[in-house]
């Protein structure tokens, strides 16, 4: 069946950041189609036009898609995250990196057929940035998009790549063809650590804040591997949601980057610590640092400068540290785990 009017495709759409998108976007009206290698939760399946279960490497999916749908958005979500991409770091790469290649040449393809620019989405990290030792993180205040570009894990490299193969398709696509036309809009955004209240993140380098505060909701005793005084960046999932959003239908003159810092509040483990256990007087949260993974969040930045997307497309976001743990957080897990 062709759907008459244009979709939206998400990949990864079971994940973390895909749950909240998905319900957004169906609200508003839009159809959408996901692609992601789970099956969906049946709430959210119900929620969008055609659920495909696969790979981004599967070729022979997306062209399958590409002949059945016309997409003019695509919000490409799907990625192995930093923790677990050094475990497997070639498994990141040809997902990360291939399944990318594979989803932006999908793109072109589809904004060749219908003739109009695919807008394409793409969550980056403040993991692309790499910072190489505790003096530099503390001199370094807000990161701008353009310094410390050196990550050290797999992922992050993976991350600043895409971004930059982003580029490639929508300025420079086929540049020595005389026929070619560039047909993606890429919009990339460096997200900070989420922190979301309905879903826990898996194989992530922040995950710890999302881990405390869901371990203590549900009476678990947690490790936390980073040290107290560990700073980075960090965001309340409405408001990952909202730019996604917000970057995708912005008008593309307003747009002086693809590749937009974002953030909402820089907190240390220990604060993050101390407003779940007041939140939750019976939460166990104890320190058992893994160095490893230390190191990798020391090399991310503790604060970033996002003055280009608030100047640019009016990213504002609504959590502060305050808000997001008392009208965002802690009453929807509650409620979460009360169910
Ligand atoms: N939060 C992600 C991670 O820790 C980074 O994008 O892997």
């Amino acid at each position: 069946m062709r759907l008459r009017r244009p979709v939206v495709l998400i990949t990864g759409a079971g994940g973390e950041i895909g749950h909240g998108l998905v319900t957004r976007i169906a609200a508003a009206g839009s159809p959408i189609i996901t692609l992601d290698v789970n099956v969906l939760e049946r709430p959210l399946a119900r929620l969008v036009a055609r659920e495909f279960t696969g790979s981004i490497n599967d070729v022979g999916l997306l062209d399958r898609i590409l002949a059945e749908f016309e997409v003019d958005r695509v919000f490409h979500l799907a990625a192995l995250l930093s923790s677990r991409s050094e475990f497997t770091p070639v498994a990141a790469h040809h997902v990360n990196v291939e399944g990318t290649l594979n989803l932006l040449e999908f793109a072109q393809r589809q904004g060749e057929s219908h003739g109009r620019p695919v807008t394409f989405v793409y969550p980056s990290s403040i993991a692309a940035f790499g910072l190489p030792d505790p003096a530099t993180k503390a001199r370094a205040a807000r990161v701008r998009e353009d310094e410390y570009a050196h990550p050290q894990t797999m992922y992050g490299c993976n991350k600043l790549y895409c971004e930059q193969l982003g580029d490639y398709y929508a300025k420079h696509y086929k540049q020595l063809s005389a026929d070619a036309i560039a047909r993606v809009d890429f919009r990339a955004v460096r997200f900070p650590g989420l922190i979301s209240a309905l879903t826990l993140p898996a194989g992530g380098t922040s995950d710890y804040a999302p881990e405390m505060i869901h371990g203590a909701a549900k009476g678990e005793t947690y490790h936390c591997f980073v040290r107290p005084d560990t700073t980075i960046p960090f965001m309340a999932m409405p408001d990952g949601v909202d730019a996604l959003l917000q970057v995708a239908s912005a008008p593309r003159q307003r747009l002086t980057r693809t590749t937009y810092n974002l953030t909402a509040f820089s907190r240390s483990a220990s604060d993050i610590r101390e407003v779940v256990v007041r939140a939750f007087p019976y939460a166990t949260i104890e320190y058992r640092i893994d160095p490893k993974r230390q190191a990798i969040v020391d090399s991310w930045p503790a604060d970033v400068d996002d003055s280009a997307a608030r100047g640019d497309w009016g990213f504002a976001p609504r959590y502060d540290f305050d808000r997001a743990f008392e009208d965002y957080l802690i009453p929807t897990i509650r409620e979460r785990y009360r169910r």
